[in-house]
């Protein structure tokens, strides 16, 4: 296979959230995951693991939506602020029935996202919530004068205003948000987001709910109606091998069900390219973005575990599948301007796993870690010629950028037995170095464990930089099943 790499050509600007992550009340996502409280034996800082803000600074995590999912629309947010003692307690209804007992809250989550060097982006509750109460938290959280809220807010022990970046206005309220129609979505969303203010200088990016998957005529709904209201559109694709009610398991799978994980992540591609259409119809000059604030795996849960909470192992296969969408996005990077994947520690495709005072890092956490250097990065033109196919599919996917006189290529290969041998001509600039890792294995649902963290790791890996005459080249092969990220110093 070959491959040109325009280093003079760049294309689009990678923002950093597209390497975004999603945290929601469900399952031991926050509880356990997060947040173990002060009191805990597990090294915290004001509650917070400290293993947990270690690993995530490491990854260089940009964004971190809250509180759900489906739980925001049920959130009432003056529920978990003030004295933990007098925080009262819900049910939360769509996740294992659970009662919530509200001890993280607006300030645990802020404080968190600074701990972990993260924007907050604050999901809010429009399917059961007033356009008040939303009024009212953006106040608490962001007015820099005297009012109800920001006394509260201080009484509370937070002087300061925080930023708050970015806050949407409901969540699938096509599903668990409200069981809108768009029609009349697009209404609410302008009722709600008129309230929305801007305090002192917090200058917010509303986000309106988007599609669920290839629901095309909510995009154009929504850009026809409510578009001039809005910064972001969301989209929400899940990965989910089998059927919805059946789904595949996280490990132990056969090849068939490998390829068709493949093919449905692949699908992502065509949702973006179908969407962007759309969009580009009402907004030419891209101003608003797509957000794919929720995407990743979605398969059984492990055995023994409570249905509701959403937890899977995560292989080899889910580091193929985040490589694949992460290029994929960054090649969409003129219309994609964040993605968030479902979600941070111990729910669906998790980047963190834990157990206890255990943790480790899974499969998908070293992908963000490989791909990290693409955050702000240029766009790099880059085209792949004679590409092998796997099962009917392209075996290989790739996207390419350059930062701070660095270039970053970053290859899949979902091919089950077959390396891809890559010849890389480099044009419009040349490398003086170039070096590789690799993440793949024998097995295709290799895994980490909490007996065994490091089974599963980015190796270095051999690539050659090649002068024959005046043209450069970076040669390697792709091992099968494999993510590998090419680093170069450019001259
Ligand atoms: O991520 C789990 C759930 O999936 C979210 O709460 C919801 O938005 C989606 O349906």
């Amino acid at each position: 296979m070959k491959a040109i790499l325009n280093l003079d050509e760049k294309q689009a600007h990678i923002n950093k959230n597209i390497y975004g992550h999603f945290s929601e009340h469900l399952g031991r996502c926050i509880y356990g995951g997060i947040y173990v409280g002060e009191d805990s034996d597990i090294p915290n800082t004001e509650g917070m693991r400290n293993d947990i803000i270690e690993a995530l600074r490491n990854m260089k995590i940009p964004v971190l939506r809250w509180p759900g999912g489906c739980f925001a629309d049920e959130y009432h947010w003056m529920d978990g602020i003030g004295p933990k003692e007098k925080r009262p307690c819900m049910v939360n209804t769509h996740w294992g029935g659970v009662t919530e007992d509200n001890s993280f809250g607006t300030h645990e989550f802020l404080r968190f996202c600074e701990l972990i060097g993260a924007e907050p982006y604050i999901n809010g509750n429009c399917g059961s919530g007033t356009v008040r109460e939303m009024q009212q938290w953006v106040e608490y959280m962001t007015f820099d004068g005297i009012s109800p809220m920001s006394d509260l807010r201080k009484e509370n022990g937070r002087e300061e205003p925080w930023k708050i970046p970015f806050f949407a206005v409901g969540n699938e309220t096509w599903g668990c948000g409200g069981n809108m129609r768009p029609e009349y979505y697009a209404d609410e969303y302008r009722r709600y987001a008129t309230y929305l203010r801007n305090f002192g200088g917090n200058k917010i990016y509303r986000i309106a709910v988007g599609p669920n998957a290839a629901d095309y005529h909510w995009m154009e709904i929504m850009m026809e109606r409510a578009s001039r209201m809005f910064d972001g559109i969301t989209l929400h694709y899940y990965t989910v091998p089998g059927e919805w009610k059946q789904k595949c398991h996280a490990l132990g799978f056969n090849e068939n069900e490998w390829y068709q994980t493949m093919r449905k992540t692949r699908y992502m591609e065509e949702l973006v390219t179908k969407h962007s259409t759309i969009m580009d119809r009402y907004d030419p000059d891209k101003r608003v973005g797509l957000l794919v604030d929720e995407w990743g795996t979605w398969f059984a849960v492990e055995e023994g575990t409570n249905p509701g909470f959403l937890y899977q192992q995560n292989s080899l296969r889910d580091a193929l599948v985040a490589g694949i969408n992460l290029n994929i996005f960054n090649q969409h990077a003129d219309r994609v301007q964040m993605a968030n994947i479902a979600q941070l520690v111990n729910v669906l495709q998790s980047v963190i796993l834990t157990e206890g005072e255990k943790m480790l890092l899974t499969p998908t956490y070293h992908v963000f870690e490989m791909y990290k250097g693409h955050q702000d990065a240029d766009l790099l033109h880059m085209t792949l010629q004679d590409v092998p196919e796997a099962e009917g599919m392209p075996a290989v996917n790739v996207s390419a950028s350059s930062r701070d006189g660095k270039a970053l290529v970053t290859f899949t290969n979902l091919d089950l037995e077959n390396t891809a041998e890559v010849t890389i001509e480099l044009r419009g600039g040349c490398a003086v170095k170039a070096c590789a890792r690799t993440l793949t294995s024998d097995v295709m649902d290799e895994h980490n464990t909490f007996d065994e963290p490091d089974r599963l790791r980015p190796q270095d890996f051999d690539v050659q930089l090649v002068q024959e005459g005046n043209v450069q080249f970076v040669k390697a092969v792709l091992p099968a099943k494999s993510v590998t990220s090419i680093e170069m110093v450019l001259a």
